[in-house]
């Protein structure tokens, strides 16, 4: 029996993620993109990577700017997280300031890492993109969580 790919993504929904949005800059506009496929990859050099489905507008703004910032989302930023998983990115109500290149970089969270574009990899529907670290901050805090497609909260391990 073929793989159906649903089942895949009910499977995978088992591995626990934070939450981030993704931004950059393209002729003078900024974009964002909730994204929790952001994995480190190496530190020296250091990479990190992004999958950005097939025709994501941020995701192209990202390709063609070269540059691109990961907000890594804390436990109080679900509003965040709904407004940029929406296509069209909008800045409105949102706090945010153009970081290095332009890039936006939003107000709060527990962190930020500023990328360059190292490369861009086929991943079927998506493209991967290859990020090399340029210049990061971050803050300890609760992280926003993503888990069985729900947004989830950190809690101790029991016993
Ligand atoms: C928690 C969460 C995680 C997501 N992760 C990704 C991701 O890693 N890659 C992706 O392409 N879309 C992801 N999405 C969907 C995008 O946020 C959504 O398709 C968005 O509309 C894309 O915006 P854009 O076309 O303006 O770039 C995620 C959505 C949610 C709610």
């Amino acid at each position: 029996m073929p793989l159906d790919p649903l089942d895949y993504r009910k499977v995978i929904g088992h591995f626990a993620t934070g939450v981030t949005v993704v931004t950059a800059a393209h002729n003078g506009e900024p974009y964002g993109m909730t994204a929790n496929s952001v994995t480190s990859v190496s530190l020296t050099p250091t990479l990190l990577l992004v999958c950005f489905m097939d025709g994501s507008e941020t995701g192209i703004a990202v390709r063609e700017s070269g540059w691109f910032c990961v907000n890594i989302l804390d436990a109080t930023q679900v509003d965040l997280s709904n407004k940029f998983a929406k296509q069209a990115s909008d800045f409105d109500g949102v706090a945010w300031h153009q970081g290095e290149m332009g890039v936006p970089v939003l107000e709060g969270g527990l962190g930020h890492v500023f990328c360059r574009v190292d490369r861009v990899v086929d991943g079927g529907d998506h493209e991967i993109v290859i990020g090399e670290v340029v210049t990061c901050d971050g803050t300890d805090g609760d992280p926003l969580l993503f888990y069985e497609g729900k947004y989830r909260q950190i809690a101790p391990l029991k016993g």
